[in-house]
């Protein structure tokens, strides 16, 4: 099953005008703590940091400090694309790789969302293998990412905001995997994408993974990959 997304260009553009309000309110406090240096980023992100209701807008809390410090600098230098974040990441604090590295302290001490937006829930177990197959090898059995800091954890962030990542997942890990294994990330059908999201949703969450159907395992699977 398709996720819709809803329209969302009205919501988006109040949403960035009251973020420039509140870091023009932000500018005159002093002190520089987690607390203050998130402050501008809960009208989107939500006040604990579990993103937006619908899960559009991914959850931040408990994931990786370095991994989070390095989006924001990507965000900022347009390596990586986001309308709302490109604008958010323009402003001068982002420029002090130690604010950045702060914010990204507190968001990753955080406890991360216990009940994230899951997908369908129909077809979980080829979620399962494709996941096992291609992905456990960084990511984790729990999706909970590497020690190195550098494999962001992924269990339970909300299905919208992963199928969407997942849309670009070949691109996503270009330079991180062989040529085969892109090859198959990028020839994977959007059921297989719908599955996966779906699948990673629910890790960690035992109750979500009760829908685990084995009727699915009927299902084609790419083949497993050699690295
Ligand atoms: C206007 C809404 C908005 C505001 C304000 C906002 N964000 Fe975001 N943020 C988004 C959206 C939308 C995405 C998803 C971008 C994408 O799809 O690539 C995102 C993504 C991110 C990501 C990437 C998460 C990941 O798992 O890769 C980080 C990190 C982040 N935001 C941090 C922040 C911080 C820190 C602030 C405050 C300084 C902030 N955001 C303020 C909308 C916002
Ligand atoms: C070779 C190791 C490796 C493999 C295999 C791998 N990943 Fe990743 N993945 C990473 C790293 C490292 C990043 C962070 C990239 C960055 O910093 O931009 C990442 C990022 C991601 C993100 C973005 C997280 C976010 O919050 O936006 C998603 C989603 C993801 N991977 C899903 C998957 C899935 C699904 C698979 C299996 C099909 C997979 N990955 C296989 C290493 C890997």
């Amino acid at each position: 099953m398709q996720y819709v997304y809803p329209p969302v260009r009205t919501s988006v553009l109040q949403l960035i005008c009251s973020f420039v309000f509140v870091i023009g309110a932000q500018a005159a406090f002093p002190a520089s703590d987690g607390t203050r240096l998130y402050a501008p980023c809960v009208v989107c992100h939500q006040p604990n940091a579990w993103g937006s209701p619908d899960g559009r807008i991914p959850n931040l809390a408990g994931q990786k400090e370095r991994y989070l410090a390095r989006q924001i600098a990507s965000f900022r230098s347009k390596a990586r694309v986001s309308t709302a974040m490109r604008l958010v990441s323009a402003h001068s604090t982002f420029s002090n790789p130690l604010e950045v590295s702060s914010l990204a302290d507190y968001l990753s001490a955080l406890e991360s969302n216990p009940k994230p937006v899951t997908g369908a829930g129909e077809h979980l177990r080829l979620g399962q293998e494709i996941y096992t197959h291609l992905c456990t090898g960084c990511h984790g059995h729990d999706g909970r990412g590497g020690p190195d800091d550098r494999v962001p954890r992924i269990a339970k962030q909300h299905y919208p905001y992963l199928r969407r990542q997942l849309d670009e997942v070949a691109l996503l890990h270009r330079k991180l995997i062989s040529r085969e294994m892109t090859t198959v990330l990028r020839n994977m059908r959007p059921q297989e994408k719908d599955a996966l999201a779906d699948y990673i949703s629910r890790l960690e969450n035992s109750e979500a993974l009760l829908d685990l159907n084995p009727r699915d395992t009927r299902e084609t699977l790419p083949g497993p990959i050699s690295h």
